[in-house]
């Protein structure tokens, strides 16, 4: 993999991987990429991110707590925190969230009629799909709508970082569906909201899932300019 220098090379690089390879990831680097991320800018300088890092053993026991929920409740607990998609979602949204996931199926060649595998690739989420580190973004459940758009500030930070640093990065908004269970396992202070999980590794270059590139839509589909 070709290292990026500099923000608009880590923009253009980072994706989301969904393989990883064993190596393994040192507290030393992963404090480094927390300290880089936390330059995020957050509304009055709150910094309302919470993070739990967990790796070998503790990360072991949140994927078995998520697994034995998962044995009872396969869709998620039936008390969410907060709800992923708007429900219905609509158009351009949901064109947009069908072809993310098309993209990965295509690259791991998953025909639509193969429920299962697609079913077995979605369960790799509970699994950091194979990263050895994981990362759990929680924020305090007094925080506004302003504070969670802090958290994307820093997440998006660490991402890039992470991708500077030659590592893959995964958000999962799927760990949410069992925020009792992860809260619980990792250590999660119950009055916190937890966001999602982030994978964190050394990317398997040979993954298939891994080819997963997903589109854009054109600026003049998302701005309007004026005045210029
Ligand atoms: C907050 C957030 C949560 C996400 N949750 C998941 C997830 O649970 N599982 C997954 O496979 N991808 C997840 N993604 C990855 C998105 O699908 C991905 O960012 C999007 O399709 C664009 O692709 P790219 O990251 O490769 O550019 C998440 C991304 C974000 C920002």
């Amino acid at each position: 993999m070709t290292i990026p220098h500099g923000v608009a090379d880590a923009l253009a690089a980072r994706i989301s991987t969904r393989a990883y390879l064993d190596t393994p990831v040192s507290e030393a680097q992963v404090r480094d990429l927390l300290t880089l991320a936390a330059r995020a800018p957050s509304g009055g300088n709150l910094q309302p991110w919470q993070i739990n890092v967990v790796t070998g053993e503790a990360r072991q026991r949140v994927i078995d707590a998520v697994k034995a929920t998962q044995a009872e409740h396969p869709f998620g607990e039936p008390e969410l925190e907060y709800q992923i998609y708007p429900k219905p979602i609509i158009d351009p949204w949901r064109a947009r969230r069908f072809a993310c996931g098309e993209a990965v199926y295509a690259a791991m060649d998953i025909p639509r009629e193969d429920k299962m595998a697609r079913l077995t690739h979605v369960a790799r989420n509970f699994e950091f799909f194979g990263a050895p580190v994981g990362l759990f973004v929680s924020i305090h459940k007094d925080m506004q709508p302003g504070q969670w758009s802090d958290l994307g500030m820093f997440i998006q930070s660490l991402l890039l970082a992470a991708t500077e640093a030659g590592l893959g990065t995964c958000a999962q908004e799927a760990w949410s569906i069992y925020p009792k269970t992860v809260k619980t396992a990792a250590g999660i202070p119950a009055d916190f909201t937890l966001f999602c999980g982030i994978a964190l590794g050394h990317a398997d270059p040979l993954a298939p899932v891994n080819a997963t590139r997903t589109e854009r839509a054109d600026v003049d589909e998302f701005a309007r300019f004026a005045g210029f």
